[in-house]
């Protein structure tokens, strides 16, 4: 089966009860059993619940894991992997890496005695050289926000794997569609499912694929015991999503490769990030493991902040919002909205600079979008 038919069959069987051509959405908490200690199959939906099942199951599915475990939030998801390491034990993180995971490892899972080093990624050999005694983990992330920076995965992988370790992708900005870590050798595969797994802004929610069974055993765990489950609602609203992902991530990664040429042919652009962008220097890694270039590009402007703010503020069908993934377009400012919170040095040193802009293309008409663009464009 191709992934159009795998997105819109997988955890979308008919209802066995009643035929029903959509998932039921299960909100019981509790399961009736047979008999003492004889489930039928559920027993309490924090341990497991049919709605979510569906949903791990497409998760998996898409990613070609055999395993998927779903969970309330991106960051649910990413502290329970998290949690698979222990007091002493040391973490490769890449440089870029989502704000949320570099804050939960330096102040909460540094409480813990979880040591990590931050590292350019680019650089497979930069990776094997941060190696210690208890490296366990190899956090990556690609493409990069907001830089949009692509990596290796396959090169990484290969180095981490020889030396035992795990290998984890936040695959939350390329999708299952464009991108499947496990297949380039990872050992898991995350996502924020709040972006376009999901893909209408509408629900937060996160999700792993994983093949390993020792691994998964060890994940399934911890998703019970931690609790960072989703509610039954929001697993449903993850699968609406998913049965569109094919036909959401062609039209995200058409309008955003359309505009990403326009930016870089104006005079009043200096930088265009993009992985789909010739010349864009992780352009021939991109070609070898995204199918596309994907929805989300940064660009800087000539004229620094006040150009930065202009551009965004004669924005008509961009909204000006954190965020990403959704079919609407939106538009920010990294420095002042997503990575305000890093320190000014870290910001700059990270290429975050005040002329930074970052897009989230949405599914509009591309034309629309285009005019939207160059007349902003005007304004600076
Ligand atoms: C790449 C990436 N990973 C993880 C997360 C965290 O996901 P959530 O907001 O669903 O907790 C985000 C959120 O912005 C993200 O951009």
């Amino acid at each position: 089966m191709r992934f159009a038919t795998k997105a819109v069959r997988y955890g979308n069987e008919p209802d066995k009860a009643t035929g029903a051509v959509s998932p039921p959405i299960v909100t019981a908490s509790t399961f009736a059993q047979e008999g003492v200690a004889k489930p039928r199959g559920y027993e309490y939906s924090r341990s497991g619940n049919p709605t979510r099942e569906r949903l791990e199951r497409a998760v998996a599915g898409l990613e070609g894991a055999r395993h998927g475990l779903a969970f309330s939030s991106g960051l649910g998801a990413i502290t329970t992997v998290a949690s698979l390491l222990g007091k002493g034990d040391h973490v490769i993180v890449c440089n870029d890496v989502y704000g949320g995971t570099f804050r939960l490892f330096s102040r909460v899972f540094s409480n813990f005695g979880v040591t990590f080093t931050r590292v350019d990624a680019r650089d497979p050999d930069a990776v094997s050289r941060a190696r210690r005694a208890r490296t366990k983990m190899v956090w990556l992330e690609s493409p990069t926000n907001p830089l949009m920076v692509v990596l290796d995965i396959r090169a990484v992988s290969r180095s981490a794997k020889k030396d035992g370790l795990m290998v984890v992708v936040d695959n939350t900005f390329a999708s299952p569609y464009l991108q499947n870590p496990l297949k380039l050798g990872a050992t898991i595969s995350l996502h924020s499912t709040t972006k376009y797994v999901s893909g209408h802004s509408d629900m937060i929610g996160g999700a792993l694929a994983v093949s390993d069974e020792g691994v998964y055993e060890r994940l399934k765990f911890l998703q019970n015991a931690m609790g960072a489950v989703p509610g039954p609602f929001d697993c449903y609203l993850a699968l609406r999503g998913l049965r569109t992902l094919h036909l959401r991530m062609d039209q995200h990664s058409k309008n955003a490769q359309a505009i990403a040429e326009l930016l870089q042919s104006d005079r009043r652009v200096s930088e265009v990030f993009y992985p789909y962008l010739a010349d864009s220097p992780t352009y021939s890694i991109a070609r070898r493991q995204m199918s596309q270039g994907g929805g989300m590009l940064s660009f800087r402007v000539r004229g620094g902040y006040k150009a930065a703010e202009r551009f965004l503020e004669s924005l008509r069908l961009f909204s000006i919002a954190e965020s990403l993934g959704g079919v609407e377009s939106l538009a920010e400012h990294p420095g002042r909205m997503t990575h305000s919170s890093l320190p000014e040095k870290e910001r700059r040193a990270m290429g975050i600079t005040d002329d930074l802009i970052r897009l989230s293309v949405g599914v509009e008409d591309a034309q629309d979008l285009l005019d939207d663009v160059r007349k902003a464009l005007e304004s600076i």
